[in-house]
């Protein structure tokens, strides 16, 4: 695993260099592999960068959209990661709508649409076993509590390994979510993260030791592919306080 921290004066230069990486690694898996893999972050920090990756002419035909993690609301309910993203991007360019897995939430019931989101990621990389999919690019944000997907502190889904995607919660409130296996085995994991709100999550995400299920998002610091936490001036901690992974 390769880690880059890399910091930026405001959220839209952090938001630039996330949108280069992501186009970068999404045209190199395509030129490699005749495709192009991607789960998207939700919350409100990735938006713009959905919106800029609306204006570029990559082959959609050739892209696969998925989700980190998702709410447990209707599409089009304002709170939903992919009305968002539908709205930002994927519904101002020309992807094929068999490209895009919606994460299932209309099952009223969310355990029995974990089990269909998990379904449609094992099928969809034809694993057998306990093969991992390997997305091309992970989005990620991290919440000052520092969760990440739907994988928030002291819940059951952070130990869930044996799946690709779990049931999760947030106080009680449903949500859907790939598991840390899933997220830590991608080719790329870029995370962009704005806002002194969440300084004190990075400082313990970024110490000698941290307990990683008060702060989730410092599994991420073993995972297999390449690393980008990509930080605003506001968020962004003192680089001595960066202790090496
Ligand atoms: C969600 C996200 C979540 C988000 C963080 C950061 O469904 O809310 O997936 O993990 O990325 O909470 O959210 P902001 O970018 O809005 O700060």
């Amino acid at each position: 695993m390769t880690e880059h921290i890399e910091v930026f004066p405001d959220r839209a230069a952090m938001l630039e260099r996330a949108f280069a990486l992501t186009l970068e690694a999404l045209q190199a898996a395509i030129d490699t592999n005749g495709r192009a893999t991607i789960a998207l972050a939700g919350g409100s920090t990735p938006k713009p960068l959905y919106e800029k990756l609306a204006t570029v002419n990559l082959p959609w035909e050739k892209l696969f959209v998925f989700w980190g993690d998702e709410r447990y609301v209707p599409i089009d309910d304002p709170n939903s990661n992919a009305g968002m993203a539908k709205a930002a991007w994927l519904d101002r360019v020309e992807i094929p709508e068999s490209n895009i897995f919606i994460t299932p939430t209309d099952g009223n019931d969310p355990t029995a649409d974990a089990d269909r989101f998990d379904a449609t990621v094992r099928e969809f990389f034809q694993l057998e076993g306990d093969a991992l999919p390997v997305f091309d690019v992970v989005l990620l944000g991290m919440g000052d509590d520092g969760h990440t997907a739907s994988l928030f502190p002291h819940t059951d889904a952070l130990d869930v390994s044996d799946r690709c995607a779990t049931l999760g919660e947030k106080s009680g409130e449903p949500r859907l979510t790939l598991t840390f296996p899933v997220i830590k085995s991608a080719a790329n994991i870029m995370l962009t993260i704005a806002g002194a709100n969440k300084q004190n999550a990075l400082a313990a995400i970024f110490a000698e030791t941290c307990d990683d299920r008060q702060y989730p998002s410092r599994r991420l610091r073993s995972a297999s592919g390449e690393l980008w936490w990509l930080l605003d001036a506001d968020a962004a901690i003192d680089s001595a306080q960066i202790a090496d992974a």
